[in-house]
């Protein structure tokens, strides 16, 4: 493989605290990511999920080794990266547009040269009758899209997700997952997702990267053969199922119960 590493992890290690009372939440992470690749990390519930997905994002520091996106060591919340948390987050006194427009504010960016991206990534999450709106107006689902084009409006090239479906009902949740698939088909971004259900893992990813319980260690680095796009049905083939058995087995195996 030639293809360039748009992140690069080697022997992270992170610790909340000192001595006593320290707690050791991921030890010795090592993986990379190619560019316009999908990475799912999946492992149970704080075996280090979301402190890996802040370390990335440049909200908080590794205790050892090192994490790099695109060749440069992350030393703080970058312009080339969009992030999604499992909520939301939208402030309430703006309107969907203006929280879309957030990231622009921000970043200090020309908010008449971004309002035609704006207004077409609404529309693309159906939203566009809504963009004079409060995000109370809306629903969860509706809130969490509000959220995931706000991650896109400066066109980052990387998209990092911490379990942004975990809070949405099994079908929102499923057309949520057709539409992420849909956007990064489009605009290829890099994108990691993490999630700790086993089936929305293999159904995004080009590779499953499956965690240990805490402290979060990577067991298994499983690549997803299966043709794009994927529709929902694909859940019910024989591969698919193969899949979902590897990972569930893996979690079984490190204790991890999903
Ligand atoms: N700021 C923090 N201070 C101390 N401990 C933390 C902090 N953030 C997370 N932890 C602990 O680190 C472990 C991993 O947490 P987290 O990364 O949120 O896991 P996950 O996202 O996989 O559920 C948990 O035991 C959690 O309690
Ligand atoms: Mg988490």
């Amino acid at each position: 493989m030639t293809a360039k590493a748009a992140i690069r992890v080697h022997g992270l290690t992170k610790c909340y605290g000192v001595g006593s009372g320290a707690l050791v939440a991921l030890s010795d992470i090592g993986f990379s990511v190619g560019e316009g690749e999908f990475t799912v990390f999946v492992g149970p519930s704080g075996c280090g999920k979301s402190t890996l997905l802040k370390i990335l994002v440049g909200l908080d520091r590794a205790t050892a080794g090192t994490a790099e996106i695109q060749g440069e060591a992350i030393t703080g919340p970058r312009r080339d990266t969009g992030v999604v948390f499992q909520s939301p987050v939208l402030f309430p006194w703006r309107t969907v547009l203006d929280n879309v427009l957030l990231p622009i504010d921000v970043l200090r960016l020309d908010r008449k040269q971004h309002l035609a991206t704006a207004r077409e990534l609404l529309s693309m999450a159906g939203l566009s009758s809504f963009e004079r709106h409060y995000p109370w107006q809306l629903s969860g689902g509706m809130q969490q899209r509000v959220g995931i084009v706000r991650a896109l409006v400066h066109d980052p090239k990387l998209l990092l997700m911490d379990e942004p479906f975990g809070a949405l009902d099994a079908l929102t949740r499923e057309n949520m997952n057709m539409e992420l698939q849909r956007i990064w088909m489009e605009r290829r971004k890099t994108v990691i997702f993490i999630t700790h259900s086993i089936t929305e893992a293999v159904l995004l990813a080009d590779r499953v990267l499956v965690m240990t319980p805490r402290p979060g260690r990577i067991v298994r680095d499983i690549r997803i053969d299966i043709p794009r796009p994927r529709d929902l049905s694909v859940a019910n083939t024989p591969l698919f199922g193969e899949y979902v058995r590897e990972v569930r087995e893996l979690l079984n195996a490190t204790g991890a119960i999903d």
